[in-house]
C-alpha cells in the first residue's frame, strides 16, 4: 500500500466495536506519574475515540470503564476513578448532545457512588432520542455477573409461567441480558498489550474478532482505531463454515 492512500472501507465498518480501555496505570508509570494520572489522561483519549467512532459512522462502540473485578482496587483509585466518571458525563454531555449520540450504561449500576450513577442516568435520558453513536459504558461490568443476573431473572420469569425450560434457546437467553438490543460486537479491541478477555462481554464475544494493540490506553487515539478497523476489514469471518461456504465460491454452498 503506497504512503498516504487511505485502505479503510467505509461500507464495510464492524456495527459495534468494544473496548476495553487497558493501559492508563502503565503510561502513568512509565512516565514517572500516579496512577491516577494515568486515568485522567485515559478520560481525554475516551473523548478523541468517540469522536472518531462517531465520525466513522460506527453504530455502536462500547467501552469496558471499570470492572466488578476493578471494585477491589485501593480504596482512593477506586474513588479517582468514579470522580473521572462522573466528571466525564457532566463535561462531555453538551459535546455528546452536539455530536447527536446516545448514551447507555450496563453492568451493576446499583453498587454505582449515588452521585455517579444519577449522572449515568441522567446522561441515558437526556441522550435517548438521540440518533447516531451508541455509546455504552460498561461500569461496574463483568460478564459473569451479567449471565448470573439473565440466568436469574429468566428464573423468576420461569416461576411466574412467563419462560418455558424447555422452550429456552439462545435468543430468548439473550434477551436477558443487560442491554438486548445490542447486535454483538464485530470488533473488540484491547489496549495495552495484554491478551486477554478479563470478564468483558463473555456472551456477545463468541465471534467477535479480536484486535490487541501494544500502546497504552492514554496513546491510543483516532488512527490507533483506523488501523485497528483496517486490520478487521482484512479477516475473513467463518462462523464456523469453511473459507470456500463463506466466500461463496464453486463449493460454498451452505448446509447440504
Ligand atoms: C485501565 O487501565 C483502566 C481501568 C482498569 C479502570 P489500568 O488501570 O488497568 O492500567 P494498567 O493495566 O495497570 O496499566
Ligand atoms: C480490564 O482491565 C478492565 C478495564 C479496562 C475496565 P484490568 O486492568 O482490570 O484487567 P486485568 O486485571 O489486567 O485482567
Ligand atoms: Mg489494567
Amino acid at each position: 500500500m503506497p504512503m498516504g492512500e487511505d485502505p479503510l472501507r467505509p461500507e464495510s465498518l464492524p456495527r459495534h466495536v468494544a473496548i476495553i480501555m487497558d493501559g492508563n496505570g502503565r503510561w502513568a508509570e512509565r512516565r514517572g506519574l500516579s496512577r491516577v494520572e494515568g486515568h485522567r489522561a485515559g478520560k481525554e483519549a475516551v473523548t478523541q475515540v468517540v469522536k472518531a467512532a462517531g465520525e466513522l459512522g460506527i453504530e455502536v462502540l462500547t467501552l469496558y470503564a471499570f470492572s466488578i473485578e476493578n471494585w477491589n482496587r485501593p480504596q482512593s483509585e477506586v474513588t479517582e476513578l468514579m470522580r473521572l466518571a462522573e466528571r466525564f458525563l457532566e463535561e462531555e454531555l453538551p459535546e455528546v448532545m452536539e455530536q447527536d449520540i446516545q448514551v447507555r450504561a450496563i453492568g451493576r449500576l446499583d453498587r454505582l457512588p449515588p452521585n455517579v450513577r444519577a449522572r449515568v442516568e441522567h446522561a441515558v435520558e437526556k441522550t435517548r432520542d438521540n440518533a447516531s453513536l451508541k455509546l455504552v459504558f460498561a461500569l461496574s461490568y463483568g460478564g459473569r455477573a451479567e449471565i448470573v443476573d439473565a440466568a436469574r431473572r429468566i428464573l423468576r420469569d420461569a416461576e411466574m409461567g412467563r419462560v418455558d425450560a424447555e422452550a429456552l434457546d439462545e435468543k430468548t437467553f439473550a434477551s436477558y441480558l443487560y442491554d438486548p438490543e445490542l447486535p454483538d460486537p464485530d470488533l473488540m479491541i484491547r489496549t495495552g498489550g495484554e491478551e486477554r478477555v478479563s470478564n468483558f462481554l463473555l456472551w456477545q464475544i463468541a465471534y467477535s474478532e479480536i484486535y490487541v494493540a501494544d500502546v497504552m490506553w492514554p496513546d491510543f487515539g483516532a488512527e490507533s482505531l483506523r488501523a485497528a478497523i483496517v486490520d478487521y476489514q482484512g479477516r475473513e469471518r467463518r462462523f464456523g463454515l469453511t473459507s470456500a461456504q463463506v466466500s461463496g465460491g464453486p463449493t460454498g454452498s451452505k448446509g447440504s
